[in-house]
């Protein structure tokens, strides 16, 4: 890989390392993790295990780990001697272990991050590898970022091999972005011996990649031998096509569904239905004390009718292990009036957004789906959050189909993999994101389009531009978490709404339905950032939020209607007389918050 060089005397952002870059070996701190997990659950009484503090959990780890743990978390290598810098988040006190273990010595510099007091700690390296460690091991703290400055002070570093790839690097002045995932910026003078210096930014979605501490968890949800927390979604054309997803404790090895149309069922002399086999896998959460191990069954119904209404039980194939009938509904092959909802996070308070839930589904059975747009949970990693989750949607997402989007929660330890693993869905998206991450699909005269706003948005620009442009849905809906529009102007993502918010403009997306910022929010209708005259003109933008955390609300000028404290549920009706959509938020006991017509 060729050096990136940056030269001191000149002010320039640098984009060191591509994408995913690894180079070299790199013994996996995620594999010393993993590790390290399964033998503190073989050894350690579990009770004791729930309250292990730092000083045991090091004394638990190998000196091989701690080594890996010290060095292999992010490295990168030098032309010249350098002093490493590395700021760190003051609150973490003792931690990270490393830096006292590797040598590094306190310095009296501090700076301040988001408001927050950072110190540094410096270590000195020959030219070549550079090593550094894990950002704690109780999982507090925002990442640490590195500050590279030549011994020489003539020299020009160059730095390169940046493990993991990710990582970006620019230079530290007042003002600078210190991480790659988070606007947070530098504030304030910055101390002679780090200004103007290399920077090499911190990757916030990875401070609790090594949580050892406070990890271990027991569901309240363990499953049986029986079909619990069916869930619906599309993993293709929702026409002629239905997913449907449950989970069994490990002693059920096979899962089947049986479905018929429901015009055709009599309860006396009913059709033989039709019968597929579910792919089970097995989905193991390590930090699970109960109930580690479970099977996660998957069918997908095919060659369906469009617009029709099937009943559907989910089994073992054997004739006692049937859920109850349960109805689902293929989307229609032309354009018929339909609802759905909208959902902003769920995340906390789960028993309570299952109330909410269930009275969004007594009130309006109508609506034909589910659209969540992210952070679905708070511990996406961790499987008891997904179960509180399924276990309270019971009685709704088995009978509507679920439309998620990937928040930042559900990338926990950047590891969105339970909600991969748990939800079957379109795999039409961007190939350089990964599958399942994004997606689009059509309902009715209804263009939908889901994006991760976890990754970059060039990743996903040429898509959406082909997605919406080769649609002809009278109506489009895109669905992602990070507001373009935030509710807080310490929240921004400028880069999200430029990038994006050009492409809706280009092809007039109707609404964005976002999430993340736990508060209320409609914008006046916006194009290139602009406020319009009506929303034939521009795209509406909000943000809801269905759980029970809340943030507060700037006083901003592009919003048009906002509230904080309150969870709601959106209620869209596209109307096909007069081409009219009815947008309606309600609260949990069902009182009317906000509306809004658009009229084509
Ligand atoms: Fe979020
Ligand atoms: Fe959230």
């Amino acid at each position: 890989m060729k050096f990136a060089m940056l030269r001191l005397t000149t002010v320039a952002v640098l984009l060191a390392g591509a994408a995913g870059a690894h180079v070299g070996q790199h013994p996996s701190v995620h594999d010393t993790v993993a590790g390290a997990i399964d033998r503190m659950k073989q050894t350690i009484p579990h009770d004791a295990l729930k309250a292990l503090n730092v000083e045991q959990v090091l004394g638990v780890l190998t000196a091989d780990e701690r080594r890996v743990l010290a060095t292999e978390h992010l490295s990168f290598d030098v032309n010249v001697p350098v002093d490493v810098y590395v700021v760190r988040d003051a609150a973490l006190g003792a931690e990270p272990f490393w830096l006292a273990q590797e040598a590094f010595q306190p310095t009296d510099l501090r700076l301040t991050v988001g408001g927050d007091p950072f110190d540094a700690w410096k270590k000195s390296f020959d030219a070549g590898h550079v090593g550094l460690g894990v950002n704690s091991l109780t999982g507090a703290g925002d990442h640490y970022f590195a500050v590279i400055a030549p011994r020489d002070a003539n020299a020009v570093v160059e730095i390169a091999n940046i493990y993991p790839g990710r990582h970006t690097t620019g230079v530290l002045a007042n003002g600078a972005q210190v991480y790659v995932d988070r606007d947070d910026l530098l504030a304030g003078e910055v101390p002679s011996p780090l200004d103007g210096a290399l920077l090499l930014r911190g990757d916030n979605s990875r401070r609790k990649e090594a949580q050892l501490v406070n990890i271990f968890r027991v569901t309240p949800h363990p499953a049986g031998p029986r079909p619990d927390h069916v869930v619906l979604t599309w993993s293709a054309d929702p026409k002629t096509t239905q997913a449907v997803q449950w989970r069994t404790n490990t002693a059920t090895k096979t899962g089947k569904v049986q479905y018929i149309e429901k015009a055709k069922f009599h309860r006396f002399r009913a059709e033989k239905p039709n019968m597929v086999g579910a792919a089970t896998a097995v989905l193991t959460n390590a930090t699970l004390l109960n109930d580690t191990t479970v099977h996660r069954h998957t069918a997908v119904l095919t060659n369906l009718t469009p617009g029709t209404s099937y009943l559907y039980a989910v089994g073992d194939g054997s004739d006692d292990g049937w859920t109850e009938l349960a109805e689902f509904t293929t989307a229609p092959d032309r354009a018929v009036p339909f609802s759905f909802v909208y959902m902003g996070d769920a995340q906390n308070g789960l028993d309570r957004w299952g109330s909410l839930v269930h009275n969004a589904y007594r009130e309006r059975p109508d609506a034909a789906f589910y659209v969540m747009a992210g952070d679905l949970v708070n511990r996406g990693a961790e499987r008891d959050d997904w179960d509180s989750l399924f276990q309270n949607a019971q009685g709704v997402f088995d009978r509507r189909p679920l439309v998620p989007c990937l928040g930042n929660h559900e990338y926990q330890n950047n590891d969105p993999s339970l909600y991969l693993d748990q939800l079957a869905l379109p795999t039409n998206g961007p190939a350089a994101i990964g599958p399942e991450r994004a997606y689009s699909f059509e309902y009715s005269n209804a263009l939908f389009v889901v994006l991760d706003s976890n990754q970059l948005p060039e990743t996903q620009t040429d898509w959406l531009d082909a997605q919406l442009a080769g649609s002809k849905a009278t109506w489009k809906f895109v669905v992602y978490h990070h507001p373009a529009y935030s509710s807080s102007p310490k929240r921004d993502n400028p880069g999200l709404r430029k990038t994006w918010g050009a492409i809706f403009d280009k092809h007039h997306v109707d609404m964005a339905l976002q999430g993340h910022d736990h508060a209320y929010l409609r914008t006046y209708p916006m194009k290139n950032e602009q406020r319009v005259a009506s929303p034939a003109e521009g795209t509406v933008y909000v943000i809801s939020v269905s759980g029970t955390k809340f943030y507060d609300q700037g006083d901003l000028d592009y919003i048009e209607y906002g509230m904080t404290n309150v969870a709601t549920y959106q209620v869209l009706d596209i109307q096909i007389s007069g081409d009219r959509l009815v947008y309606r938020a309600y609260d949990i006991d069902g009182n009317k918050r906000d509306e809004l017509v658009i009229e084509k």
